[in-house]
């Protein structure tokens, strides 16, 4: 017997035409194990229409996007179909972004993800009891977190441009983790974020720190901007494994064991805060790392007072901003 996908019955309770912002009407031409494949979403009001393919909302077309995103989700988009591993870490790392956010902070709300990449903060979302969370991403990363919330009834996935959400302001939280400083204008996209969040909710950000982060802007930026983001893939993949053996070796060999011994010397070494955190990754995640922030042809360093300011921007209140791992700034707030 045909029955109505409760997966996407439920997903079409927030999705509205990112021009307009009129409903959408669906029609379904594949339905898969009680989730619609193929089909199409269109506007009552501006009578465009955005396609479902494989199993995806799809409200962004990347031949037809601006050159620096498009530029930014071809590095991202293969890095995240690339590196696909799960690992046991993920969930302590999310809460060290999302502070001070909890597992049971996420029961039972409704919750947008923007720029979920791989998909693996948006499945721990939907374990920890969220009522329903989407994750958007503009990359062809949808197609990685698709495949790992596909089993999560309450997890969706949409291809969506952060400025041009496809959703009603109906979200109890939204958190964007290691995103809006990848964007050509971060405080746009954290606006943007924020406006689909109701009065009352809660929002969370998580972004790369200009303090102590001198050495990077100094000595990485210029090679990330001038070879490493306009490379291939693939030859970044090899060439990447050069600096991630030596954070590797000293977060193996120094970090990692000054640190879990309490020893003095630990706290005077080089960006121990960040190393450290990472010293428990295996070779794999740390790859993944070093890959990351070499592929992205956008990244800013954003001060702690430009950061506070987004906040204001949005009139937020009980906001609580802090320094993570010494390089970089978490923040969470209410919407009035
Ligand atoms: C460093 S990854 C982080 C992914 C995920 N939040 C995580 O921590 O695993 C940045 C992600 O932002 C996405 N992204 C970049 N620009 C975007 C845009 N304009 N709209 C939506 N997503 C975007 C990229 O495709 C990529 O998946
Ligand atoms: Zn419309």
């Amino acid at each position: 017997m045909l029955y109505w996908p409760r997966l996407k019955e439920a997903l079409l309770n927030y999705l509205i035409c990112p021009t307009c912002e009129g409903a959408l009407d669906l029609s379904v031409a594949k339905a898969e194990d009680g989730e619609i494949m193929e089909g199409k979403l269109r506007c009552q009001s501006c009578a465009r229409s955005f396609p479902i393919t494989s199993g995806i909302p799809r409200f962004a077309n990347l031949d037809e996007i601006e050159s620096d995103k498009r530029a930014t989700a071809a590095g991202f988009g293969w890095q995240w179909q690339h590196f696909t591993q799960e690992d046991e870490r993920y969930a302590e790392q999310f809460l060290g972004w999302i502070a001070p956010s909890t597992p049971e902070f996420f029961r039972d709300k409704v919750v947008l993800e923007a720029g979920c990449g791989k998909g693996r903060h948006t499945q721990l979302a939907a374990r920890w009891g969220a009522r329903d969370v989407i994750g958007i991403d503009l990359s062809v990363a949808v197609e990685t977190a698709f495949a790992a919330t596909r089993s999560l009834p309450n997890a969706h996935v949409v291809q969506a441009d952060i400025y041009h959400l496809p959703l009603a302001r109906k979200f109890d939280y939204a958190f964007s983790v290691g995103v809006l400083h990848h964007l050509p204008d971060p405080r746009g996209g954290f606006l943007s974020m924020a406006s689909k969040v109701r009065s009352g909710g809660y929002v969370s950000a998580w972004i790369y720190g200009a303090e102590n982060n001198e050495w990077i802007t100094r000595l990485v930026n210029p090679v990330r901007e001038k070879v490493t983001s306009r490379i291939d893939q693939r030859a970044l993949l090899q060439l990447s494994k050069i600096p991630a053996a030596c954070v590797y070796l000293a977060t193996k060999l120094v970090y990692g064991p000054l640190n879990r011994n309490g020893s003095s010397v630990a706290k005077r070494l080089f960006y121990n805060d960040y190393l450290s955190a990472i010293s428990s990754f295996g070779w794999r995640e740390q790859h993944t790392i070093v890959f990351d922030h070499l592929v992205a042809p956008t990244a800013y360093y954003i001060p702690r007072e430009e950061f506070e300011s987004w906040w204001r921007d949005i009139g937020a209140r009980d906001v609580e901003i802090s320094w993570h791992n010494k390089n970089s700034w978490r923040g969470r707030g209410r919407i009035k």
